[in-house]
C-alpha cells in the first residue's frame, strides 16, 4: 500500500508507485493535455517523470502525488508539491494535470485546495505557488479558485522552447 496524504471531499491523494505507470501515461500522452508542455510525453519521458516523483519522496518527502476518486478508487490525475527553481532561488509550487475525462469537475482545484492546506499547516510554509505558462488559462483559473494572485513572470526554457510563465501566489 502507498502511502497517504491527504484527503478532500471527492478525493484522496497518494504517494505514486511503479504501478501507475499505466495511469500516468493515460495521462501524459495525450496531446491535448500536454499541450502546456510542447506535446504528448514518450514512454521514456513517463518513466523518467515517475521516476524523479520518487526520488522526490525521498529527498523531500512530497512530491507529485497520484489523485484518486473516492467513488471508483481510479487514478485520475496527478497533483501536489514540488521544489521549482524560479528567478535563481527555489519556491514551493503546487502542480496539477489531470486526465482530460476527468476536466471541468472542479476536482484539479479541489485537489490543490488541499495542497495548499498541507503545505501550510503540515511542511509550515508561509507562501506557496502555482508556476504556470501564460497561454494555459484553465491552469491559471485553478490557481485563482486556489486563492492566489499573479506575482511575478518569467521566460522558462523547456523541451527546447522558451516560454512566457507567471507565478500566481498565496500567503499564510
Ligand atoms: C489544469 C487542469 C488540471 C484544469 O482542469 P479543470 O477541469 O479546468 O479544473 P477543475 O478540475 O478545477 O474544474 C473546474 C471546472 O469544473 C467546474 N465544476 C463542475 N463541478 C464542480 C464542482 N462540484 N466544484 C467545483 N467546480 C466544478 C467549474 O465550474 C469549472 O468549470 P470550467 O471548466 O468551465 O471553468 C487541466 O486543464 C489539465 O490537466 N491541463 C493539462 C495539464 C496542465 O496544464 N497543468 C498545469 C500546468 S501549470
Amino acid at each position: 500500500m502507498s502511502k497517504i496524504i491527504l484527503e478532500t471531499e471527492r478525493l484522496y491523494l497518494r504517494e505514486m508507485t511503479n504501478a501507475d505507470f499505466g495511469a500516468l501515461c493515460r495521462i501524459m500522452q495525450d496531446n491535448e493535455t500536454m499541450y502546456a508542455y510542447e506535446g504528448a510525453y514518450s514512454h521514456r519521458e513517463v518513466q523518467e517523470w515517475l521516476d524523479r516523483q520518487l526520488a522526490r519522496y525521498e529527498r523531500y518527502g512530497f512530491g507529485l502525488w497520484a489523485v484518486i476518486l473516492k467513488e471508483t478508487g481510479e487514478m485520475i490525475g496527478q497533483c501536489g508539491l514540488t521544489m521549482q527553481q524560479w528567478k535563481g532561488a527555489e519556491v514551493l509550487e503546487i502542480g496539477y494535470l489531470f486526465e482530460r475525462k476527468h476536466w471541468h469537475r472542479g476536482y484539479a482545484a479541489e485537489a490543490a485546495i488541499g495542497c495548499k492546506k498541507y503545505a501550510f499547516e503540515t511542511l509550515n510554509a508561509e507562501e506557496v505557488c502555482s508556476i504556470i505558462r501564460d497561454t494555459n488559462i484553465p491552469s491559471q483559473n485553478v490557481a485563482v479558485r486556489n486563492g492566489m494572485e499573479k506575482e511575478d513572470q518569467w521566460i522558462k526554457h523547456f523541451r527546447g522552447v522558451d516560454m512566457l510563465h507567471y507565478r500566481f501566489v498565496v500567503h499564510k
